[in-house]
């Protein structure tokens, strides 16, 4: 079983590239859906949230050839199967995003539930609302979502709360409905501009993605399309978060500077300086790090995908840090492993204080999921001694390579295999 190893308080320094969003490129993916001809998507990392997904689409009867960085998805041969199976949707929450498309273009769609997650509850209701008041009919049989409709109409949803998925599949939706559909109270995450300028390249007409009001004008149909991804803010972030871990100096190339505006706010807070040069962005840790507050919210707030991994390197700052989850009810789970390695961190309901130790110890820790995967990263490159990050296929989920790159500016990791112990 794969795990990686981290000898810590080794200085970073040297570039540092930045790839394609795993956000943006999920949904643009099931956007294929939308579109009978071969599209082409590129600047993809080699993930396995990828992977599931070119998966699902071949299984739905696209084929699809996914050889990082590109993946390019072959015209529809006239049969789409169009159910998505528990098997493929457990593998991966975002399967759900091919509900809205399947629908569409399709007329009907099968969706497995993708049940409970590390994190949260994260139930889809948003969705189903919105594709109902489109004029799906939606029934819940033996654990899948059954949606019909011969064709979407046009509509105004208003959602509950601002949800990334739920925006993107209703988006998807109305791109092929009759009519307009006004969607209110949006997420307003880059992820969702990104699948907006891709509807848009499409023959779709959406407007203000990136608001929390989006309009959509109806099409009778969309055309296949070829683009290259805008890159990955939150990897950019946990690179930002690393070098503030083990000190340094580094150049992040494609870091999406703009994108990442809340949590560089924070960064600097902590006491990281961080600055354009060029198409750029530097990064450097001088002197001690500072405690800080931070609490998550949809974009423009600060990231709850970000959380896990501020919150390791506020383990090593001075004084007391005081983090609150809003978006997931339960993404602490790095809390227990980050105390493992000798942190000092109380939960209360949703918030975590953090009051800042002199050094964390390496020792044998756990992934449980992405961004939790991400932060013990963080936490070992601070660490004194060695520490041993298990279950990393949650890592390899969300991260390209993550050794590699941080072994690139000079960080001790690498990944081992663990002879004969369980996962
Ligand atoms: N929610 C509902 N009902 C719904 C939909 C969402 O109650 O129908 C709730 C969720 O339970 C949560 C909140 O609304 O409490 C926000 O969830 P959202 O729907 O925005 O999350 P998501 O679309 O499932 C995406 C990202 C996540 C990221 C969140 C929040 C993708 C594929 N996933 O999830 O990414 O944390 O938005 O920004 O875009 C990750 O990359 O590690 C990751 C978990």
């Amino acid at each position: 079983m794969d795990a990686i190893r981290i000898r810590g308080k080794r200085a970073l320094s040297g570039r540092l590239a930045v790839g394609g969003a795993k956000n943006a490129a999920l949904p643009i993916l099931c956007a294929t859906l939308l579109s009978d001809g071969p599209s082409r998507l590129r600047n993809v990392p080699a993930l396995r949230d990828i992977e599931t997904t070119a998966a699902l689409l071949t299984h739905l009867g696209r084929p699809t050839q996914f050889r990082a960085p590109e993946v390019l998805v072959a015209q529809t041969s006239g049969t789409v199967n169009p159910e998505a199976p528990y098997d493929l949707v457990r593998q991966m929450r975002a399967s759900v995003l091919v509900l809205g498309p399947l629908v569409a273009r399709y007329g009907r769609a099968n969706v497995s539930l993708p049940g409970g997650c590390a994190i949260g509850a994260r139930p889809v209701d948003q969705h189903l609302k919105g594709l109902e008041s489109m004029g799906a009919t939606i029934s819940v049989e033996h654990g899948y979502i059954i949606a019909e409709a011969s064709r979407l109409r046009g509509a105004e949803v208003v959602f509950d709360i601002p949800t990334v998925t739920g925006t993107e599949n209703l988006m998807m939706a109305a791109s092929l409905a009759d009519g307009r559909s006004t969607l209110v109270n949006c997420a307003r995450e880059p992820e969702v501009e990104e699948l907006a300028r891709v509807l848009n390249k499409m023959g779709a007409r959406v407007d203000g993605a990136g608001t929390s009001i989006i309009q959509v004008q109806g099409q009778r149909e969309l055309l296949p399309f070829d683009h290259a991804i805008i890159p990955d803010r939150i990897e950019a972030g946990t690179f930002m978060a690393a070098v503030g871990a083990a000190g340094g100096n580094v150049l992040l190339e494609n870091a999406p500077y703009d994108d990442l505006e809340p949590v560089i706010a924070k960064l600097r807070q902590v006491g990281l300086v961080i600055e354009r040069e060029s198409e750029m962005v530097r990064v450097a840790r001088e002197g001690t790090l500072r405690s800080v507050n931070a609490t998550t919210a949809p974009h423009p707030g600060f990231p709850t995908d970000m959380q896990a991994q501020l919150m390791a390197l506020l383990c090593g700052a001075d004084g007391r840090s005081v983090l609150t989850e809003t978006v997931f009810e339960n993404r602490f789970m790095h809390v227990a492993e980050l105390k493992r390695m000798g942190a000092d961190i109380e939960i209360r309901n949703n918030t975590a204080i953090v009051q800042g130790v002199p050094a964390l110890g390496g020792t044998g820790v756990m992934a449980t999921d992405l961004r939790a995967s991400a932060s013990l990263v963080v936490a070992g490159l601070m660490a004194e001694g060695e520490t041993i990050i298990r279950r990393v296929y949650h890592l390899d989920r969300g991260y390209e390579h993550i050794e590699k790159k941080l072994r690139g500016v000079g960080a001790d990791i690498e990944r081992i295999l663990l002879q004969g112990s369980l996962p």
